[in-house]
Order: C-alpha cells, then structure tokens, then sequence
C-alpha cells in the first residue's frame, strides 16, 4: 500500500530580519527574527508526501521537475528525519494498526511540492517550501511533537525562514542556545492572523529573475567580514524585537513601520558591509525606498513602510485604509506594475497579511 496526504504553507515576510548562523549545522541564526505569515491563498507553496516500502528510494519533485540526489541532500533529510522520529501507529477506523512507528521506517518517501510564485526571487519560497514539506510530513507520520514548537525546529534545518512559516499572524524565531541540541531555537506566535486584520502586504515583483548571491552563502560571508553584523547581532536587534512585538500587539502601525523599514535599511547595509559587498536591491528598489519616505513625509505619520529580502523585490506593509492610495501612487511611477499586477499574477501581487 501506498499513504499520501497534502498540506499548504504560505511564505512570511521578515520585519526584523534573519541574517547570520551561529551553528551552520543545527541551522540556528546570531539573532532573533520576527515576521508576518502571508495570507494562505496568495503565495504559498503546496506538497504532497507519498510513502511506501514498495518506492526504492526517497525522492523529490519541485514544480513537476525533478532534484536529482536530493535524498542526500541535507535539508531535506533534517526535515524527514526528523519528523519520522515524532512518528506514531497509523490505525483504521476500528483501531487495528496499519503501520506501526517503526514501520514508516522501512518505506522511502516521495515529495511533490508546487509554489505558487517565483522561486529564489527573493521571496523566501523556501520559507513556504519546507514549512509545507514538515506539514505534510506531519500528517502523514502522525508526528506528535514532545514539545511546543518541536516542529518548528524541524522545519528550521530546512530552512532558517521557514519554521516562522508554520504559524499564522506575526511570528518570532528566538534564536536559542541554552541547549546543547539547539532545541531552543524554535519559532513562536506573537500574534495569530486575526489580531489586526487592517495590516495589508503589497508584494511588488520588481524582477522575477532567480537571485545571484543565495542568502545561505551571502549571510556566510557577512558572518565572516562585516563588523557592522556583529554589532547588529550583539546590541541591536533584541531591542528591537522588544518594541516591534509590543508594537504589533498594540496596533501601533507608526512604531511598527518605522522598525521595519529600520531594519531592511541596516540588513542590506551589513550587506554592503560585507567583503566582497553584496548588493540585493536595485535602482527600482531604491527609488521605491524614496518614495515611501516623501508619501509618509508628506502624510504627516507613517501610512506604508517597505522591507527587502534577498532581493530587488518590495513587501510594502500599509493599513487598508491607505491601501488603495499606495497602490495608485506606486502605479504612478510605475504604471507597468498594474498593467501586470491585473494580466500577471507572478508580477505585482497585492495580498492581505
Ligand atoms: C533575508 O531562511 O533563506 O529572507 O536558513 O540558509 O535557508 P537559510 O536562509 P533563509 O534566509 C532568509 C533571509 C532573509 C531574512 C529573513 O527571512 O529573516
């Protein structure tokens, strides 16, 4: 017999950002991070897990095309494994055992995972990827965790993003590192989607194009040479987790938008800090920048604050009522962005968070 069974994740958008490993095995970052999981229908990926003693080998589909050697591949193994460790019997419906626990051990795993947005563009299709890998893994082992958050840190060796991607609303990493095993660096819902439901997320695709620099090898080589990481990772970023979850709990868009946009700044500035200088954003990107500062200077207060990942690609957060506003005024500059945002949904995105 064959098992199989589907599950979704959306991708998050990081206001404080992860940037630099302090264990490279474990996967655990030198801060702590914080972001807001997109809404499910708009970007998210979707993966479908299949197991059975009859498949020789474990192996991987990623939009229809497969990843050769990936049962050796590290991150995937971190995500089945250590899900099928948290597995339980399966039963039918009058209890007889279909599969015990050590069974699911004996048969190989199949993965098919579909996203629905540009991978490696910068935003964090990863994130979505693995979170919906150890969902799915999840439901197919009947994993139960030991520990709140154990899952978390499965999806994390995955991808550090993407244990943030397994709860909804807004979502801290705490970096961990009390424990020997790094089970302390985990992710924990500060908010749940239904906190503040006039937080919008523009998503402008300003290019589609696969990044040059992973963030895996570019935050290596921060860790290596920027000076202006450490002092990152050491003095600032745990006062800003601080203010920004008290923030966000508050409703208070004026302080939550301005630590964001803060904190893209000094993130692409360790970047440009880095030897050789990584650059993620282009002309697009920081004239968007530009414009947000002159909209909010002219508005009197903050009504949209920006942050950039990995990439040229904007995540404008803004509150409904201003959103039909931004988007006419980013269409000003830009009228190509709506012209694709109606005729082509990898283009521009606006999507509730
Ligand atoms: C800039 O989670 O993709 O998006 O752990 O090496 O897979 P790995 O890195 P990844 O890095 C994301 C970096 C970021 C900031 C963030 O999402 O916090």
């Amino acid at each position: 017999p064959m098992y199989m069974e589907t599950s979704s994740a959306p991708t998050n958008i990081a206001t404080i950002k992860y940037w630099g490993k302090a264990d490279a095995k474990w996967n655990t970052p030198i801060n702590d991070s914080v972001s807001v999981t997109l809404n499910q229908d708009d970007l998210k990926a979707v993966t479908t897990v299949a197991a059975s003693s009859s498949f020789e080998k474990d192996r991987l589909w990623l939009n229809g095309e497969e990843e050769e050697g990936a049962a050796a591949n590290k991150r995937f193994r971190a995500c089945i494994d250590g899900v099928r460790a948290l597995a339980t019997a399966k039963k039918d419906a009058d209890g007889k055992v279909l599969v015990t626990k050590e069974g699911w051990s004996r048969m190989k795993i199949h993965v098919s995972s579909y996203n629905t947005f540009p991978t490696a563009a910068g935003l964090a299709s990863s994130a979505a990827g693995y979170a919906a890998l150890v969902a799915a893994l999840t439901l197919l082992f009947g994993a139960k965790e030991e520990f709140p958050g154990q899952l978390t840190t499965i999806a994390r060796q995955g991808s550090g993003s993407a244990c943030r991607s397994l709860d909804g609303g807004f979502v801290a990493w705490r970096k961990g590192g009390e424990k020997a095993d790094w089970s302390d660096s985990l992710a924990e819902q500060v908010a749940n989607e239904k906190h503040w439901p006039e937080i919008r997320a523009v998503i402008m695709v300003v290019s589609d194009a696969k990044k040059d620099t992973s963030s895996t090898a570019g935050m290596s080589t921060s860790v290596e040479t920027s000076l202006l990481l450490k002092h990152r990772a050491e003095t600032v970023v745990s006062k800003r987790m601080e203010t920004i979850e008290k923030a966000f709990l508050a409703k208070d868009f004026e302080t939550f938008g301005q630590l964001t946009m803060a904190d893209s700044n000094q993130f692409h500035a360790t970047c440009m800090d880095t030897y050789p200088p990584i650059f993620y954003m282009n002309d697009i990107s920081n004239s968007i920048i530009r414009i947000i500062h002159a909209y909010n200077k002219w508005a009197g207060k903050i009504r949209a604050a920006y942050t950039f990942d990995a990439g040229p690609n904007a995540v404008l957060f803004t509150l409904d009522e201003y959103a039909v506003e931004v988007g006419a005024l980013m269409l000003h500059y830009y009228p190509e962005f709506g012209e694709n945002y109606v005729n082509n949904p990898d283009f521009g995105m606006k999507i509730k968070a």
